[in-house]
């Protein structure tokens, strides 16, 4: 199997402040977790709030340092790079659950799209516009958005421009953390469409986080279960789902039939 991603043992733990009568404790995020992902496939990481998610994602694209462990990313170790190796981390982008508050309100669409584009220098600085508005494109925005602020965008067009924001640095892998839950429903399947396509456009690797079981079935090929940190269960996203091994992953799937 061709892995484009391996992480080994990895441990988080946050320390959170004490209040009055509260002393300080110690969360275990994450409890030496280890997975592969294989090259072009969709990884769905399933679990309740709490559950670890976000910690992972933050760890795989940079953004949380684990305490141990290792993310071996095609041969090298994410976590050791030395800072001028650091622009291998353009190949890992990451797409939050709430675009509202990763977007800058003083930002145009233009100015969010052309900012990691010139960072990064993927294209010369003449080119940049033309990068901005075919990526555009990619979302299914017209080049009229290019002057709007954030403000002045719906909840599915923001989660397109952060989702244009992470593929116009031409990554392999997209991590998308929770992005549709804010979303109402009939925008949720345009946004999860959108993202099936682009995947299959650019060969994507997609790591889709979500507390939705149905969703997790719809976009991945592989899924992993994560309860209190620690994996679960995991394997083809067919099998665990129609028979899954462990009680955690059945009273999700109960929950998920209930809601339907
Ligand atoms: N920055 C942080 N400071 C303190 N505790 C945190 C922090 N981030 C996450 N946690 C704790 O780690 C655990 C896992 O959180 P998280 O990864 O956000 O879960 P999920 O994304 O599955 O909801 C939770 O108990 C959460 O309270
Ligand atoms: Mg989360």
């Amino acid at each position: 199997m061709n892995n484009i991603i391996s992480v080994k043992d990895i441990s988080k733990a946050f320390v959170v402040k004490g209040g009055f009568l509260k002393p300080r404790c110690r969360v275990l995020a994450l409890k030496k977790i280890s997975f592969d992902v294989a090259k072009g496939s969709t990884l769905a990481v399933i679990g309740e709030s709490g559950s670890g998610k976000s910690t992972l994602a933050f760890i795989l694209a940079g953004l949380h340092r684990p305490d141990e462990g290792e993310v071996i990313f095609e041969g090298r170790d994410l976590i050791r790079l030395y800072d001028s190796d650091r622009l291998i981390r353009k190949n890992i982008q990451i797409v939050f659950q709430d675009p509202y508050n990763t977007l800058n309100p003083r930002y145009t669409v233009y100015d969010t799209l052309k900012e990691p584009l010139l960072l990064h220098r993927i294209v010369s600085a003449k080119k940049v516009k033309d990068e901005v508005v075919k990526t555009l494109e990619t979302v299914g925005l017209r080049p009229e958005y290019l002057d709007k602020f954030a403000h002045e965008l719906s909840g599915g067009e923001r989660q397109r421009i952060a989702i244009a924001r992470a593929v116009i640095l031409k990554p392999k892998i997209l991590i998308c953390d929770e992005p549709t839950s804010n979303l109402d429903l009939s925008i949720q399947a345009q946004i999860l469409n959108l993202l099936l396509d682009i995947r299959k456009k650019d060969d994507l690797t997609v790591l889709f986080i979500t507390h939705d079981i149905s969703i997790a079935s719809f976009i991945s090929d592989n899924l992993i279960v994560l309860c209190d940190g620690e994996i679960v269960e995991e394997g083809k996203s067919e099998c665990v789902l129609n028979d899954p091994q462990n009680s955690y992953t059945q009273s999700l799937l109960k929950a998920s039939l209930l809601q339907d």
